[in-house]
């Protein structure tokens, strides 16, 4: 039988969390045969709720489920982990300043970092989930140096899968035959859903997305702030956030990260840029990545047209302002 894997959720009392632990404990993440130990972290007002979570686990009666850790002390929740979902996070409040919410983020990843740092497995893989996704992924990275940079990853595949979506709604087709859109930069409204070099199976063989939408405006125009602003307009049909689905799309960030990429597939995924497509090094930036073996890798060589330069640039800009407001917080 194969040894568990540790698993941890931050913020695991709250709605994502809610939605996540039990997909963990199914095996959705590493496969039906991988038997997984549940680390869950909240805070103490959440204490209660993370204890009837846990109960819920043990009611649901999970056969891959060999354990299950709910605390409120991060050490405890970090220990041995060789997987971290960062859910938890200080949520901006209306009325509340950008700076004011950067702020309370920066010192929960700082201090979330440095228990990872001390107590995790070896090779332990780190998803933030938590906005600001992409910044706060950058503070765990540089307040746990042993932690490899390639190991420290933030979560977009929730805006690719929903730009997988809306091609398959509006050409009719299975969004399993649909592949290869890209999002680049920020997981904000920034976020550049890129659908240039996607592809749909039809029977005769590949086609190009953009020739089987062929309409250019809808594609520059509805269909990029209609994946921009999904999370909006779920929050105004719910009157919650986006939990099932995020939920969803941490499985496959991780999923796919560990047991690889299809051939011929790549996926979004929030890395520490090396400079590819001349965006700046140093920030944590949604790039199109290939897995294998474990790591991923930053697709390299697609084409960029000038539309696509510009957009890229903007959200980068912003992920530069981000990353200088995150560090006047520290200081
Ligand atoms: P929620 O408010 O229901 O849950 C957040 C949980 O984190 C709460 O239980 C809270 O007590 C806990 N928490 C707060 N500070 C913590 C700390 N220091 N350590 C551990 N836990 C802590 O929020 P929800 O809807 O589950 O969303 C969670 C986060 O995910 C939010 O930041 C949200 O903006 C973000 N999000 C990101 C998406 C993405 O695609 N990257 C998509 C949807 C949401």
């Amino acid at each position: 039988a194969k040894e568990p894997v540790r698993i941890l959720v931050t913020g695991a009392a709250g709605q994502i969390g809610y939605a996540l632990v039990p997909m963990i404990a199914r095996g959705v993440v590493l496969g039906a045969d991988q038997p997984v130990i549940l680390h869950m972290l909240d805070i103490a007002p959440a204490a209660e709720a993370l204890n009837g979570v846990k109960m819920e686990l043990v009611d649901a009666a999970f056969p891959l489920l060999k354990g299950v850790i709910a605390t409120t002390d991060v050490v405890e929740a970090c220990t041995g982990v060789n997987i971290a979902i960062m859910v938890g996070g200080f949520p901006r409040k209306e009325g509340m300043e950008r700076k004011d919410v950067m702020s309370k983020n920066v010192s929960i990843y700082k201090s979330q970092a440095s228990a990872l740092e001390k107590h995790a497995a070896a090779n332990c893989k780190v998803v933030v989930v938590a906005n600001p996704a992409n910044t706060n992924a950058l503070i765990l990275k540089e307040f746990a140096p042993s932690i490899p940079e390639k190991n420290i990853t933030c979560l977009t595949r929730l805006d690719h899968n929903r730009a997988l979506g809306q091609i398959s709604e509006r050409l009719n087709v299975q969004v399993c035959d649909v592949k290869n859109v890209i999002i680049w930069g920020n997981h904000s409204s920034t976020q550049y859903p890129d659908v240039s070099h996607a592809t749909v199976k039809t029977p005769s063989g590949e086609k190009p997305v953009p020739a089987l939408v062929a309409d250019d405006a809808w594609l520059k125009g509805e269909f990029i702030s209609t994946v921009q602003q999904r999370g909006a307009a779920i929050i105004k049909a719910r009157k919650l956030s986006s939990a099932l689905s995020a939920a969803s799309s941490a499985c496959d960030h991780i999923r796919d990260w560990v047991l690889g990429t299809p051939e011929g597939t790549w996926v979004s995924m929030g890395v520490y840029s090396d400079g590819s497509y001349n965006v700046p090094a140093g920030l944590i930036y949604s790039f199109p990545v290939t897995c294998r073996n474990g790591e991923w890798k930053i697709v390299q060589g697609l084409s960029i047209d000038e539309f696509s330069r510009k957009k890229l640039d903007l959200t980068a800009e912003e992920l530069t302002e981000e990353k200088a407001l995150a560090y006047s917080c520290l200081s």
